[in-house]
């Protein structure tokens, strides 16, 4: 039995999370970009690394399959998991925004079609701005929603631009900032709050020496 059991999403986050483990001197010699390996332990065989889908990650955490885990404020947001949220670790930055075609209006009494994976912070904002949208959602690919006639716009992330700008698509409004988290689960913080001290310590030393 390992210590802490820790849960990256695979995808771009995990490999500036596996960048600032290895600094912070959490190392899994097993873990590489094209490794289909989905459990690996770290040097010291203290830590078990699983690699899990995003949409999944939060459900490890919660069941506590996963004692700790890093996570997109946005999954976090949207999937309200019943977790501990305790440091912001600054990598996986983007923002989550509204986009759509050059100069699409996004007037109060228009009707306004909305895809995206994002539901929840979807309604939240277009209510703030007393919005009724229908939304649809979608897993993935959202920009081709607008493309095909299916949605006016979308709400989805947008890290560097590139795929709005390739689809002919921009940012309309940007709705929030997001960075990864690290999620705790609260039995395991309660039976290993030692383990995960020390853990969250040395994450955070090594993103001091970052920022
Ligand atoms: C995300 C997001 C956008 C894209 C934005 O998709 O949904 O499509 O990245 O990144 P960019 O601004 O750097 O182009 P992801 O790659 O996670 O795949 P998905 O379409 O399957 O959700």
């Amino acid at each position: 039995m390992k210590d802490l059991t820790l849960a990256l999403a695979t995808g771009r986050t995990a490999k500036q999370a596996i960048a600032l483990l290895e600094k912070a001197g959490i190392v899994f010699p097993d873990y590489h970009n094209k490794s289909r390996k989905l459990v690996m332990v770290d040097k010291t065989k203290k830590i078990q690394l699983i690699l899990v889908k995003t949409a999944d990650l939060s459900t490890y955490v919660e069941k506590g399959a996963a004692d700790v885990g890093v996570i997109g404020k946005d999954v976090v947001m949207e999937a309200q998991p019943d977790v501990y949220e305790l440091a912001d670790l600054h990598i996986g930055k983007c923002k989550v925004a509204v986009a759509g075609f050059p100069e699409t209006a996004l007037e109060k009494n228009s009707p306004v079609t909305v895809a995206t994976k994002y539901p929840l912070i979807t309604k939240s904002f277009f209510d703030e701005k007393g919005m009724a949208v229908e939304t649809i959602k979608l897993n993935g690919s959202i920009e081709l929603a607008p493309l095909i006639g299916l949605s006016d716009v979308i709400v989805d992330i947008v890290e560097t631009g590139t795929t709005l700008k390739e689809n002919g698509l921009e940012v309309l409004e940007e709705i929030m900032d997001i960075s990864a988290r690290l999620i705790v689960n609260k039995a395991s913080f309660a039976t290993k709050t030692e383990d995960i001290e020390q853990f969250i310590g040395k994450l955070t030393e090594a993103l001091e020496v970052e920022i």
